[in-house]
């Protein structure tokens, strides 16, 4: 009884004794903290201090039932909803060095976009003191012209336009750039459209800036220095294959690039909706799509629900990937669609395609993707069964929960 009442004491001293030293490091800590409060405070400096080093979001529900990690960079919890945050920041600080832009004193900054960039470009600018003028095709989601309207940004809806077309919007974003500004002059053959000569001796007037995201190189960059190294270090240095998608083709680009230099076995993978001609690109060296050649368009850009990604020209930032990407694969609307609704979460084209890469890597390996952006944005079209169901898109969850389950088929009978 005298030796258990003992060794009870003796417990008792040694929780006191380890509190004590806890509370006592602890004390220690807070003070050194407290010396290098700088360094050590977690305070971040305005809103580019929220962008980036998102977290890697291991998806339970696939990972658990393919056995091999699906891992999503959340970017939807960037200050402005999306990935396209970094591209806009990274765009903004090149031009602001190379003195394309100057804040305060009246500069604009335009860009063509049916993506999240306007959003992150018109959030951006407004707290770096530019305005901003977003130029659109008029057939987008409503739902983005009304979250550009409301950061300040003033946007511009135009008929949809071949690229070739001078007045298609991403054309139409360079120009008025060019026609911004204080030495502004007519461009022959374009209705009230004119341009100014971009003289940087003129550092302090006023000046368009197009910031051109679909070919600019601080794309590619943002993704470079910013998402691989993310994604290397959070993984703990283990990564099998990297799926991505490609609007301008900067993040498969940028942070593929990154990761295959960490690792030349990395499977870099594009992830590519119907209508868009990159997965012909990757697949066969050609942008062909027997879709769009049939002229059986539904929309401008490409002909899928799944807005942002996919794009029937060769833009410089994808350029850049083409050397890297060693797989594509084609992921239909109703496959998206019903990625969607089984993870109740937007991201379905990249969940679906890095799905069928984690099926052909043995278990326990890992997949990374890039969660773009959050679903909010696509509530007219993509959330909208009834819009869905116009478009011949069906809503079948099962078609994911097929997907899974032929893998547990299939592994179990390994
Ligand atoms: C990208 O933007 C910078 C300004 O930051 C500019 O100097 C450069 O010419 C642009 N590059 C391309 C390829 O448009
Ligand atoms: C944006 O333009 C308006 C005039 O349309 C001006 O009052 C405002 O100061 C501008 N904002 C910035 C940040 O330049």
């Amino acid at each position: 009884m005298a030796a258990k009442r003992q060794n009870i004491d003796l417990l008792i001293g040694i929780a006191i004794g380890l509190a004590f030293s806890a509370s006592t490091i602890s004390l220690v800590n807070r003070f050194t903290s407290w010396l290098g409060r700088r360094k050590e405070e977690d305070i971040v400096d305005g809103v580019p201090g929220l962008i980036g080093n998102t977290p890697l979001l291991r998806i339970k529900s696939l990972s658990d039932a393919l056995g091999v990690d699906i891992l999503g960079k959340a970017e939807f919890l960037n200050p402005g909803g999306s990935v396209k945050d970094r591209v806009a920041m990274k765009i903004i600080d090149d031009a602001e060095a190379s003195g394309y832009l100057k804040p305060g004193i009246g500069s604009r900054i335009f860009e063509g976009t049916v993506g999240s960039t306007g959003i992150s470009i018109a959030t951006l600018a407004a707290a770096r003191g530019y305005n901003t003028t977003i130029i659109m095709p008029d057939d987008v989601a409503a739902e983005k012209a009304l979250a550009l309207r409301a950061l300040g940004a003033d946007v511009e809806k135009v008929r949809p336009a071949s690229i070739v077309d001078k007045k298609q919007f991403v054309n139409l974003a360079k120009s008025k750039a060019a026609a911004y500004g204080t030495n502004a002059r007519s461009l022959p053959g374009l209705d009230g459209v004119v341009s100014s000569d971009q003289d940087l001796d003129a550092k302090d007037q006023p000046r368009g800036f197009f910031a051109d995201q679909f070919e600019n190189r601080s794309n590619f960059e943002a993704h470079y220095q910013g998402t691989g190294p993310e994604i290397w270090r959070q993984s703990g240095c283990k990564v099998d294959a990297f799926v991505s998608g490609a609007g301008t083709g900067g993040t498969i680009a940028g942070a593929g690039q990154y990761l295959r230099e960490k690792n030349p076995k990395i499977i870099v993978v594009l992830s590519d909706p119907e209508g868009s001609g990159l997965y012909n690109k990757v697949k066969h060296g050609v942008m062909f799509d027997a879709k769009e050649s049939e002229g059986r368009k539904r929309r401008h850009q490409v002909d899928t629900v799944v807005e942002g990604i996919g794009i029937n020209r060769l833009t410089k930032n994808f350029e850049y990937a083409l050397p890297i990407i060693d797989d594509a694969i084609r992921v239909s609307d109703v496959e998206a669609v019903s990625m969607s609704r089984f993870i109740v979460k937007n991201d379905a084209c990249n969940l679906v395609a890095a799905v069928k890469v984690a099926k052909r890597l043995p278990r326990s390996g890992r997949v990374v993707t890039i969660l773009c952006d959050s679903g909010s944005r696509h509530y007219s079209k993509f959330w909208n069964d009834e819009y869905l169901e116009a478009a011949g898109i069906r809503v079948d969850i099962s078609l994911t929960e097929d997907l899974l389950k032929q893998n547990t088929i299939q592994s179990t009978s390994k």
